[in-house]
């Protein structure tokens, strides 16, 4: 039922596992967690006595870590699908789901259990020296359904992306250079820093990579974005030959504004990747699950060209896919944490409900999700069209454009979203976007209907 073995009575865990004990204590833990849960039924303001204590605890954070949250985020622990409530007593709707880890929302039942079961695990956290079973349950699954050869684990998205780039460098090896498309971004290591098109993020940091930057598709001119992408492609392969190990694709670009490119586009430049012995290498840590298919490769028809896959964000677990060709020698790969072991059964329960729901193709949960944004942002910018433009994005990947895309407006209005009960984030820049990880698994029609009304509210008031 979670993509387990069942228990296996000749091991004492086994038995732990089968002991009616053991259901009665999640059947009843279970039930408490739903029977508290109903009291958040809907956004409601912060509780006037919790507001002294809770501005403490964020400035004490803020002291502690050296710098202050994004927003005043500091969940309570409980919530109710895609309500949160937070320790200021506030309840508010989370459509961007932790940057999109949380996409079955809060307070899932089926990953309170998972918790539970690992919670009854010996370990906490698993490594690449000691693995257990449900490791390789959630390794076999993920391989299967990726349809590549291999997979490794790790504890972030952009570890993931750092094996990759790893594995594609001693493959193509003495081959030292990366292409990126501009405005990408794939993670915060300095190897990342170095690649994201965004020099912010390595301001003081020593250069380590030669990244060349390809443009990325604009939908208004696909046919002069395209030619454009293959010249300046075909340029660097004549001023830089053989120099190459790998590009790395977002095939739809979230933290840089939701972007999405096409499958002509793509398999464009792909063509002439391959050509030239250039790998691969596809980041979806944050499209992963959020597109009308599991994977955004297979939703723009490229699962041929690409070597290398990674996912992280709602999978629980990071991890890079691999084909068989490319497995590197011992030594390469490695770090003590593989994931937390809820990190992991929590992965398998959200594997098996991404299976088993009605998330995918043109008629599945997520293209209904994202017509009815498309609905309500077109009805929105009828009544108002100074104050929007959009929806941008693929599936439960949305952004739009308040106002004239102004960066400091923009970050007022996502604060002003806030205080009114809706949790969204930045993406972008010229033109700022506001954007949602909407969490697929949880949301309602309602919650989506209910939030288009306090986006229009807020954008009047701004
Ligand atoms: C496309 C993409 N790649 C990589 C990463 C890095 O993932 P992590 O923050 O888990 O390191 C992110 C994070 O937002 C991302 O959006």
């Amino acid at each position: 039922m979670n993509g387990l073995p069942s228990p296996n009575p000749l091991l004492a865990a086994g038995r732990l596992a089968a002991d009616p004990r053991i259901a009665e204590a999640r059947r009843l833990l279970c039930e408490a967690v739903a029977d508290h849960q109903k009291s958040l039924t809907g956004i409601r303001p912060p509780i006037p006595e919790l507001r002294q204590s809770y501005d403490q605890m964020l400035a004490s954070l803020a002291e502690k870590r050296g710098s202050p949250l994004w927003f005043p985020y500091l969940g309570s622990g409980l919530g109710n699908g895609v309500l949160v409530e937070l320790l200021d007593g506030s309840v508010k709707y989370d459509f961007i789901s932790g940057i999109g880890t949380h996409y079955f929302g809060h307070s899932h039942a089926a990953l309170i259990e998972a918790g539970f079961d690992a919670a009854l695990s010996d370990v906490v956290m698993q490594g690449n020296l000691e693995q257990n079973g449900d490791t390789v349950a959630l390794t076999e699954l993920l391989v299967e359904i990726s349809g590549f050869d291999h997979l490794f684990l790790t504890t972030s998205g952009a570890m993931a992306n750092e094996n990759a780039l790893k594995i594609a460098f001693q493959k193509a090896s003495p081959a030292y250079r990366i292409l990126a498309f501009e405005r990408c971004f794939i993670g915060r290591t300095l190897a990342m820093c170095e690649i994201n098109d965004k020099p912010a993020y390595r301001e003081g940091l020593p250069p380590n990579l030669h990244v060349d930057y390809i443009p990325y598709y604009d939908p208004k001119r696909p046919q002069e974005s395209t030619q454009e992408a293959i010249a300046a492609l075909e340029k660097l392969m004549m001023r830089y030959p053989k120099q190459h190990a790998a590009m790395i694709f977002e095939l739809v670009q979230g933290e840089g504004g939701s972007y999405e490119g096409s499958r002509e586009f793509f398999t464009a430049l792909m063509t002439i990747l391959k050509a030239h012995g250039i790998l691969i290498i596809d980041d979806e840590v944050q499209s992963f699950g959020r597109l009308p298919s599991l994977f955004a490769f297979q939703h723009f028809g490229l699962t041929d060209f690409i070597d290398i896959v990674t996912i992280g964000k709602l999978a629980q677990v990071c991890g890079t896919f691999y084909r068989k060709d490319l497995r590197p020698r011992q030594g390469l790969l490695s770090q003590t944490f593989t994931a937390s072991t809820s990190a992991i059964r929590a992965s398998l329960a959200i594997l098996q409900r991404l299976h088993k729901g009605k998330f995918f193709g043109p008629e599945g949960r997520i293209a209904k999700i994202h017509e009815r944004f498309v609905k309500h942002f077109e009805a929105i910018a009828a009544r108002h069209p100074q104050l929007v433009s959009g929806p941008y994005g693929m599936g439960c990947m949305i952004a739009f454009t308040p106002f004239d895309g102004h960066a400091q407006k923009v970050i007022r209005f996502i604060h002003a979203l806030f205080e009114a009960g809706v949790i969204a984030f930045v993406a972008g820049s010229h033109p700022t976007r506001v954007r949602f990880l909407v969490p697929a698994g949880a949301v309602t029609d309602e919650d989506i209907d209910q939030v288009a009304v306090i986006i229009e509210q807020t954008l009047l008031r701004s």
